[in-house]
């Protein structure tokens, strides 16, 4: 037992640190030969085997990481850079544009420059997706043409080295480095903190990885740098992992298990984009609303249960600690003017009090995402989902009693395992029943290391799942252009983006139900000011909507508003 034990650690280390040597054809100057030896003494004082007993990083107290002797000490915070250009590409969902912002607050803190365009690039970091396997294959393709870039590469520019972080680096680890000659890092989900050691590794000729997965890294202390031009609405991570093993998904392989980010960090970092002007924060987790800080002081809480009625889960439920809806309450009251959402909840999660807490706060958007998956009990629990569709009938009957005129949406999963016709019409006649407001479709994709891939027969053909989907989006467009069509002469709070991409005579944002909204840009007489009005990016604005499709609203512009003291709609 120990000795696999060990043996399990060894092959541990042998992928945390995966060192090949490179032809010896890189001609280096002497200052590069200097780094070597550098690079070699730290190598040699690198990582012990107590180093993957007890992975690091282990969350550090906010208090200390201006301090370099809390660093692993073979991990160092400046490198004496020459290839410092990173140029980041980013795959998949939002988290993982919100992974890229913590690699990159990483990078910068150690020297790195961060550059628009690839052929600018030292090092090219790809943060990868593996939900789906059209996702993984994106990326494939995106290595051929970076394996071509890098052969071509001149001399005088040095080495191109390119690097695969989080799912896909987590999901394949070695198989990567041994399939795909060019790729130069792997980087796990939990290993950013690792990356100027990685990148320094490389940059002496060798391949480099990490792929060890932590219980506690929630990268709380690490402020993440918005990279996107529009400040307007800003994504905070709270936790990550997942749980729930829900049997095809392979979230749980790729992100580890569940944590939640301290809640002082989480309003720390809220405030500081309130202060930048954000007027839109979306928290961010795999399973969002299963938050809970069990380092915080326990609030007396009315939480009646954790869980939603009619729902299950196969690990104990947390009692205690500081759960989500006493964060959302204490995120919610920070800026009276700042929009909240969150995403991607489970169903689950959602005990009365948070539903409460949104119907009664009035920055907290009236729209809830509930991924449903399945309109089939039989296949919801094929699923792992913990509910049956009736309990789930019952959870959105519950939210539209509590929230009226709340804004719903959904995942779907088409097509998965030994789903019949049967099935596929609960699905579709769920769809029609619920009525969703936005809607992600997609088709089953089995992936290796879930429950599904081991014990279940992927007996849908392939043409089967495209029919369905088709079936699906059909009648999921049907629903949306209905529910937008009830919108047609109502007047909604919109928060402004920017010019829309159709038209540059005309401005868009989004609803309090997140629905895009377009109007014309133009000034209006304004009755208590002076000066004529005119919307701009990040302002509330007040518009009447003249006409829907199932995707977007279309209205007029009536004026400048406020969050507090304008309803929603009306
Ligand atoms: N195949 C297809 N879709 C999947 N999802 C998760 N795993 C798979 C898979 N193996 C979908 C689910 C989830 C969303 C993020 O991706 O609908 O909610
Ligand atoms: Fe995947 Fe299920 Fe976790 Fe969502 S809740 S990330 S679908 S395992």
């Amino acid at each position: 037992m120990e000795s696999m034990k060990l043996s399990r650690l060894l092959c541990r280390a042998k992928l945390w640190f995966s060192c090949r040597s490179l032809s010896s054809s890189i001609a280096r100057s002497q200052r590069a030969t200097a780094r070597k030896e550098e690079f070699r003494s730290r190598v040699a004082a690198g990582p012990h085997l107590k180093d993957f007993v007890n992975p690091v990083p282990v969350a550090p107290d906010p208090s200390s990481v201006e301090d370099d002797d809390d660093l692993p000490h073979y991990i160092t915070d400046s490198p004496s850079l020459i290839y410092n250009k990173v140029y980041f590409e980013t795959y998949g969902c939002q988290m993982n544009v919100n992974d890229t912002e913590i690699a990159w607050s990483i990078l910068q803190k150690s020297g790195y420059i961060r550059v628009n365009s690839a052929t600018e690039a030292d090092a090219i970091l790809l943060v990868t997706c593996s939900i789906r396997e059209k996702a993984e294959q994106t990326i494939w393709n995106r290595l051929k043409q970076l394996a071509f870039m890098k052969q071509k590469r001149g001399k005088s520019q040095g080495p191109l080295k390119i690097g695969l972080l989080g799912c896909m680096a987590e999901r394949l680890k070695e198989e990567i480095l041994q399939r795909e000659k060019a790729v130069d890092i792997l980087a796990g989900p939990d290993a950013y903190r690792d990356l100027p050691r990685l990148l320094s590794v490389a940059e002496s000729g060798q391949q480099a990885a990490n792929v060890l997965l932590s219980l506690d890294e929630t990268y709380a202390d690490v402020m993440p740098v918005q990279t996107s031009s529009n400040s307007i609405s800003s994504f905070v991570s709270i936790m990550r992992g997942c749980n729930n093993m829900c049997t095809y998904c392979i979230v749980p392989f790729t992100r580890g298990r569940e944590r939640s980010r301290p809640v002082h960090s989480i309003l720390e970092e809220v405030r500081m984009l309130s202060s930048q002007g954000v007027k839109e924060v979306t928290l961010l987790g795999q399973n969002v609303n299963s938050y809970c800080d069990t380092s915080a002081v326990q609030f007396p809480t009315t939480e009646t249960s954790p869980l939603s009625r009619g729902f299950s889960t196969i690990y104990k439920p947390r009692q205690g600690g500081l759960h989500f809806v006493d964060l959302l309450d204490q995120v919610s009251r920070i800026d009276p003017e700042m929009r909240i959402r969150f995403t991607s909840p489970h169903p689950k999660d959602f005990p009365d009090e948070v539903l409460h807490l949104i119907r009664e706060r009035h920055n907290i958007c009236k729209q809830i995402h509930i991924p449903a998956q399945s309109g089939s009990s039989r296949v919801l629990e094929a699923m792992r989902r913990g509910y049956t569709r009736e309990a789930y009938i019952d959870l959105v009957q519950n939210m539209r009693e509590h929230i009226p005129g709340v804004s719903l949406s959904s995942d779907f999963i088409t097509g998965f395992c030994q789903e019949t016709e049967e099935d596929h019409q609960q699905t579709l006649s769920l769809l029609r029943e619920v009525s969703y407001n936005a809607a992600f479709l997609f088709a089953y994709s089995m992936r290796k290391k879930t429950k599904a891939f081991h014990r279940m027969n992927d007996n849908v053909p392939p043409e089967v799942k495209k029919r369905r989907l088709e079936e699906l989006i059909a009648v999921f467009r049907e629903e949306a252009e209905k529910v937008n069509q009830r919108a047609v002469g109502s007047t909604q709070l919109v928060l402004v983006e920017g010019v829309s991409k159709r038209s540059s005579s005309d401005l868009c944002g989004r609803n309090d139900g997140n629905t895009k909204v377009v109007f014309h840009d133009h000034s209006i007489a304004s009755n208590s000011l002076e000066n004529d009005v005119r919307a701009r990016p990040g302002d509330y604005v007040l518009v009447k909507i003249i006409s829907s499709s199932s995707q977007s609203l279309r209205g007029r512009f009536l004026g400048l508003a406020n969050l507090q003291s304008s309803p929603a709609y009306s």
